[in-house]
């Protein structure tokens, strides 16, 4: 997730194009750049790190003109460096494209270009673009931008300048989200309302496949079969706070329900063709060494660490290895039994927490591979980590994590793939199978969405409790303990999760006619195990709300309020099942009066010990 924006018309463009950056800054603050066409020149400054360090940079060596493009990064492919920041340029530096996505089939397009004498001067997939475009260049940018797009497969938000037409900009977009703003012989371009909003409040947002010329004198929209398309402009009418949220009344409620596209992101150009298995690019990671490979240790931290927990699950569902999950900060001063058959994994959507970055050293120190999961390309631990997969989630500003977690439990489902795969242990059919339901959950995610108004209907009976309890099994434990971890951190509503079948070992003591207990007990094997638990806790007077698989009468008489869901496969189930979790806390949050971004003693980030 990148932002990027565009300026044609009268006014000083690289102010325009700065100040929409910095409204941008909450999708990408990593590296950042500009490019203007400056007395008939395109000329670019980029930068890696935060957006005032370009700003500062720009101060010193300002550029002028009334055309430009801008992006500020949220690393993807390559390292946030300054040559791998956004403008990019073609061979001849007369063409200059911003690109918010993720071409998937880059790497063979680069080699293409290669073979036809291009040179790359990054190693972004986006670069490729700019590459194509000036492979098919021949007086009409529009032209060339269009045939260029329709070679690339996966995620797209663009804006393209050329020198050759120094009047006009050629934006397309695909699966990744472009507005326009309209003024008085000017338009405005960017990923996100924000950045125009100082502006203009007239806008149409473009469509999949649809690609625009926009000059001074107007603009024109058209298909990739160049058949023209008129859009009818809306009014905005958020103020600028409501629309860095995206019309949301916090970033934790927009990350919420940006997970539909984060998991689409996680999936995104690893599925291999026919769902014959998962390419997930770990090239220092030996297919040997996960032959090898006799155990795993999973370490993370807080909402990370209940993903690795669900890792466990996966992985000993599905392979023979023995897998142990642990807390960073235990890790570190155990004496783990560590050696090169020893796979270490950490999850992190930072990359920087301490203990599980002192975690992974301590494993590379005693020579064990390490693999992990990280949201923030360029951070400490993607950097040090012989193997990573990137879960693409975009930056994450809720210090309650949600679309993170999603996210890492989709990549440790590619993961328990890929190693099921390499070591044999998966049928083929068994793969597929999961795959199907695994590219099913995006739009499966949007559904369970749609029960917020009733979660938000169910919080308002249970907002007053002292206490509550979240129960789970098997895959869903985890989970148990994510929604509880959510409810306390952001409600400040003491609860605990549990194993269910552990309840009765005491716990079960504690449950009174004012106590809430929220169950996890969606369709699967053990469905009726977790039916035992509920009437366990119902027969103390607990106050039960439980999360079932649509469809399932049977809970309506046990429960006092259930939560349906889609059906999926038991294995996946955590990754629908936590909405609901995620919706409830939030809601309780809110009647409670919490700062639900900002809760208090929390960091989004740990970077000390
Ligand atoms: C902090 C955050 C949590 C997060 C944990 C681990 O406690 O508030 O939301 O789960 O750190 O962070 P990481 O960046 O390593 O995933």
């Amino acid at each position: 997730m990148c932002g990027i924006v565009a300026y044609v018309g009268d006014r000083d463009a690289q102010e325009v194009i700065l100040k929409g950056l910095f409204r941008l800054e909450y999708r990408g603050y990593d590296s950042a750049g500009v490019a203007l066409i400056d007395g008939g020149k395109i000329s670019v400054r980029k930068k890696e790190g935060k957006l005032s360090g370009l700003a500062a940079m720009l101060a010193r060596e300002p550029l002028k003109g009334h055309i430009g493009i801008g992006h500020t990064r949220w690393a993807t492919h390559g390292e946030p460096d300054t040559p791998n920041s956004h403008p990019h340029t073609d061979c001849s530096g007369r063409i200059a494209l911003v690109h918010n996505g993720i071409i998937e089939n880059y790497l063979e397009l680069r080699v293409a270009l290669l073979e036809e004498g291009h040179r790359f001067s990054s190693q972004t997939d986006s670069e490729i673009l700019a590459h194509l475009i000036e492979k098919y260049y021949a007086g009409d940018l529009l032209e060339a931008v269009r045939k260029a797009v329709s070679d690339a497969e996966g995620a797209y938000a663009i804006a393209v300048i050329s020198e050759r037409n120094p009047d006009e900009i050629v934006v397309a977009r695909k699966s990744s989200p472009l507005v326009i703003g309209m003024g008085e012989g000017e338009y405005f371009v960017a990923s996100d309302v924000p950045a125009l909003l100082e502006y203009t409040n007239r806008v149409i947002y473009l469509n999949d496949n649809e690609i625009a010329r926009l000059t001074r004198g107007g603009m024109s929209i058209y298909d990739l079969g160049m058949r023209r398309v008129e859009h009818t402009p809306s009014t905005i009418e958020w103020t600028l706070e409501q629309a860095e949220k995206g019309g949301y009344e916090t970033f934790m409620l927009k990350e919420i329900y940006e997970q539909p596209d984060a998991f689409r992101n996680v999936l995104r150009g690893r599925i291999l063709p026919g769902n014959n298995g998962v390419n997930l690019g770990m090239e220092k990671i030996a297919e040997e060494t996960i032959r090898s490979m006799e155990k795993i240790f999973i370490v993370s931290c807080g909402t990370a660490c209940y993903a690795g927990m669900g890792g466990r699950y996966l992985l000993e569902y599905h392979t023979d290895l023995s897998v142990e999950v642990d807390y960073s900060s235990e890790f570190r001063y155990r004496n783990p039994k560590l050696g090169r058959n020893t796979l270490v994994m950490t999850v992190t959507q930072s990359g920087e927490t301490a203990d599980t970055l002192a975690s992974l050293r301590m494993a590379k120190e005693k020579g064990c591979p390490v693999v992990s999961i990280v949201n923030v390309v360029g951070s400490t631990i993607d950097r040090e980590s012989d193997g990573v997969i990137h879960t693409y989630a975009g930056p994450e500003i809720g210090v309650a994590s949600t679309k993170a977690y999603t996210a890492q439990l989709g990549a440790l489902v590619l993961f328990t793939l890929y190693v099921g795969s390499v070591r044999g242990q998966m049928e083929e059919e068994e793969i597929r199978r999961v795959i199907a339901e695994l590219c099913a959950l995006p739009e499966k995610i949007e559904r369970v969405l749609r029960v917020e108004a009733q979660v938000a209907a169910i919080a308002r009976k249970y907002y007053r409790a002292k206490s509550a309890f979240y129960l789970g099994r098997g895959f869903n434990y985890p989970n148990a303990l994510e929604g509880a971890l959510k409810l306390k951190e952001i409600s400040y509503l003491h609860a605990e999760g549990y194993p269910a079948g552990e309840m009765k070992h005491g716990p079960i003591a504690l449950i009174d006619k004012e106590f809430l207990v929220v169950c996890l007990c969606t369709k699967g094997e053990k469905y009726d195990k977790m039916i035992s638990s509920i009437r366990e806790a119902e027969a103390r007077g607990g106050r039960i709300v439980a999360i079932g698989t649509e469809g399932d009468r049977n809970l309506k008489d046990i429960a006092e309020d259930v939560i349906f869901v889609p059906e999926t496969l038991e294995e996946l189930s955590p990754i629908i099942n936590v909405i609901p979790l995620q919706l409830f806390a939030y809601h309780i949050a809110r009647l409670r009066g919490c700062d639900i971004d900002k809760p208090r003693n929390l960091a989004k980030s740990v970077t000390v010990e």
